[in-house]
């Protein structure tokens, strides 16, 4: 990201946190404010310290911070590194524009850092993940203090693994080139990665093979992130862990809990425990911010807070499968900050979990790392128990169904703002739908959308305006909508939303496609009809009648659609044909959805849609192949 430049994500953030320091809402932030921010921060200052503090970032010099003058701060910063400068404020022994441990390189004239706490923490993670990996010794281990990670990740490889680690089974290791690798098998090495990466809801829009190849650090460093973040966050989900309902608070639903966001969940988590073991509860300051910048910075910098997880979650050796382990809290009362983030790590290592934060990262408070650090914790040793109270409503918990998934990844792939994590919650406002009408270049007029954060008073009256917008968009735009309200997509009305949806991701497939031939229209006769001649020009004996066609279930006309469009990259012996059994048709799905991505088609559905010949997701997977074929000629 260019320094200068914020987002409106980010300044809607820094808003937030404004907002939340101006305790008497008048507009500015007083020394008043300041100081109350530092004491709950735990890190309070003498009135004449605070003052100073607020002079270094008053400009105007009218004695208090309004938001421009907070927002200036962020402008002078280079990404999320706010979380730093609040830090040195804090310190207060440096001034505020000073950016440690960033790197500068030039690439295409543009600058671009990268941080190089985040390469030693990622290498780390990759060494141990990958460690007995007969496929990537060639590499492994990486030496986390240069750039050799960088060239390592140039091949694809290590990339692919770390994808099916993140999310088991995504890719087929069947259709990973492994030996003698020449440009051409790297590169489809690195296309299966990225169309794998998209597939599992990574932001990669604008990155290439050749960035990966190359190792443009920015990009490979900003795509690891995504993959390991997705990774770690995957069980923070109610539905597959309905222990976390012990984080229910007085006169909480299931519900409630269920539309945190991970990022939330974890905070709740880390205060369950900090509660529990009777270290001053973390203000309601910190808690009520979802965003992690700010919590993350100021729960843990001193290390206290995490030498009191740690005691919480050590096995006590009640249960069998680990033994008791004590956890020293000696370093608790260290006086060097340094050194006792150093003997809290070194705990952390007793409990296998000195991974991402190094004890700089820890007092820095280096936001991401800080949650990975935490995320890590909380999939080792949760340590909660599901609570057996009468009142709760288990039937709620249904995980969420392969489509709702696929629709979500999809969604998230493209970049949309905030990230959805709850495919009807998260939609609920309209924000998300309105910007994937522009991807489908529907063009949105702003002026006319309510923005968060919204007012206390009617805040759902202006979601649902929101919506209602989003609903004459789709009017406008030949959807079919009948019986969709606005009102349905603001309740969270699951059928309803997943037509618009659907719609939605039908009509981006569909444009990727005119795009690439000449802006005929496509649809999906269009479609039947180039696949069947493919298949045929080529020999092959398969053919299709529609998306609802049951022979898709095999997944071969897939495969011979595969091998049509790129001549002899099927290894036909992997393929099951005559009387499948269900494990069959599996197998050659997976091996079907994997290579389609590998050639460069940027496949979305899963191995089950084709086995259970999904029409829209099968409608996809052969979209995406058509356009693949298109660029052939
Ligand atoms: C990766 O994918 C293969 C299937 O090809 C699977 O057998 C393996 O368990 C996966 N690895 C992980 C770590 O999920
Ligand atoms: C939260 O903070 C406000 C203002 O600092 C205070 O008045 C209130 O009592 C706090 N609430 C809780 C639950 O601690
Ligand atoms: C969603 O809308 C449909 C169609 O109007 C309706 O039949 C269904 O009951 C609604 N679902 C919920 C949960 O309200
Ligand atoms: C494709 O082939 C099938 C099977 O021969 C045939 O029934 C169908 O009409 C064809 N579809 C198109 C659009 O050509």
């Amino acid at each position: 990201k260019m320094s200068g430049k914020i987002t409106r994500e980010e300044e809607e953030e820094m808003r937030e946190i404004f907002e939340k320091i101006d305790l008497d809402k008048n507009g500015f932030i007083c020394d008043y404010e300041l100081g109350e921010l530092l004491r709950e921060a735990g890190h309070p200052l003498p009135g004449f310290k605070v003052r100073d503090t607020l002079q270094k970032l008053d400009r105007n010099h009218d004695d208090k911070i309004s938001f421009d003058e907070f927002l200036a701060v962020r402008k002078t910063l280079k990404g999320s590194q706010v979380a730093k400068t609040f830090r040195k404020v804090i310190n207060r022994k440096e001034g505020i524009l000073a950016i440690g441990g960033t790197s500068e390189l030039s690439s295409e004239g543009t600058q671009h850092s990268y941080s190089e706490e985040e390469r030693y923490a990622f290498v780390n993670w990759i060494n141990t993940a990958l460690e007995k990996d007969p496929d990537c010794q060639h590499v492994l281990a990486m030496d986390p203090n240069t750039d050799a990670l960088f060239t390592a990740l140039g091949d694809g490889i290590v990339l692919c693994k770390m994808i099916n680690l993140s999310v088991p089974d995504t890719i087929d290791e069947r259709t990973i080139n492994k030996k003698k690798l020449t440009h051409f098998t790297t590169q489809e090495n690195l296309n299966l990665a990225l169309n794998s990466a998209s597939a599992i809801g990574c932001h990669v829009v604008n990155i290439g093979a050749l960035d990966l190849k190359e190792g443009k650090p920015h990009l490979v460093l900003g795509l690891l992130w995504q993959i390991i973040k997705i990774g770690l966050f995957a069980d923070i989900e109610l539905s597959r862990n309905e222990a976390l309902a012990a984080l229910l608070r007085d006169g909480e639903t299931l519900e409630d809990l269920m539309k945190l966001s991970p990022e939330e969940l974890l905070l709740r988590w880390a205060n369950y425990h900090l509660e529990n073991a009777g270290w001053k509860k973390i203000n309601n300051f910190s808690s009520d911010i979802s965003k992690i910048t700010v919590i993350y910075l100021f729960l843990f910098q001193d290390s206290r807070a995490y030498f009191h997880i740690l005691n919480q979650i050590a096995p006590k050796g009640t249960e069998d499968d680990h033994p008791r382990i004590d956890i020293d809290m000696s370093g608790f009362s260290e006086r060097d900050d340094l050194k006792r983030a150093e003997a809290m790590l070194q705990q952390a290592d007793r409990l296998g979990c000195r991974q991402f934060v190094t004890p700089t990262d820890v007092i820095s408070g280096n936001p991401k790392l800080n949650l990975a650090f935490v995320a890590n914790l909380f999939n080792k040793y949760p340590a909660l128990t599901k609570p057996d109270n009468q009142d709760i409503d288990w039937g709620l918990l249904e995980g969420e169904t392969r489509e709702e998934r696929t629709f979500r990844n999809w969604m998230n792939s493209l970049g949309v703002n905030p990230t959805v994590n709850h495919l009807y919650v998260d939609l609920q406002d309209a924000i998300v739908i309105l910007q994937l009408y522009e991807k489908i270049k529907v063009p949105v007029d702003w002026n006319k959308v309510n923005k968060p954060p919204y007012p206390k008073l009617g805040t759902n009256m202006k979601k649902l305006e929101n919506c209602n917008y989003a609903v004459d968009l789709g009017k406008s735009t030949k959807f079919s909508l009948v019986g969709i309200g606005g009102q349905d997509l603001n309740d969270g009305n699951a059928t309803l939303t997943l037509a618009l949806v659907w719609q939605l991701m039908r009509r981006y497939t569909l444009n990727v496609l005119e795009d690439l031939g000449d802006g005929e229209k496509a649809n999906d006769d269009v479609i039947v009809k180039w696949v069947n001649k493919t298949l045929a020009e080529a020999g092959k004996s398969t053919k299709i009648s529609s998306f609802k066609d049951k022979e898709i279930c095999s997944s071969l006309a897939v495969l011979e659609l595969i091998d049509a469009i790129q001549p002899g990259s099927i290894n036909f012996e992997l393929v099951k044909t005559g009387g499948l059994s269900e494990d069959d048709k599996l197998n050659n799905a997976k091996y079907a959805i994997s290579m389609a991505r590998k050639i460069g088609a940027r496949v979305y559905a899963l191995p089950e849609d084709l086995v259970e010949v999904k029409p829209k997701m099968v409608m996809t997977v052969f979209a995406c192949l058509m356009g693949r074929g298109m660029k052939r000629v």
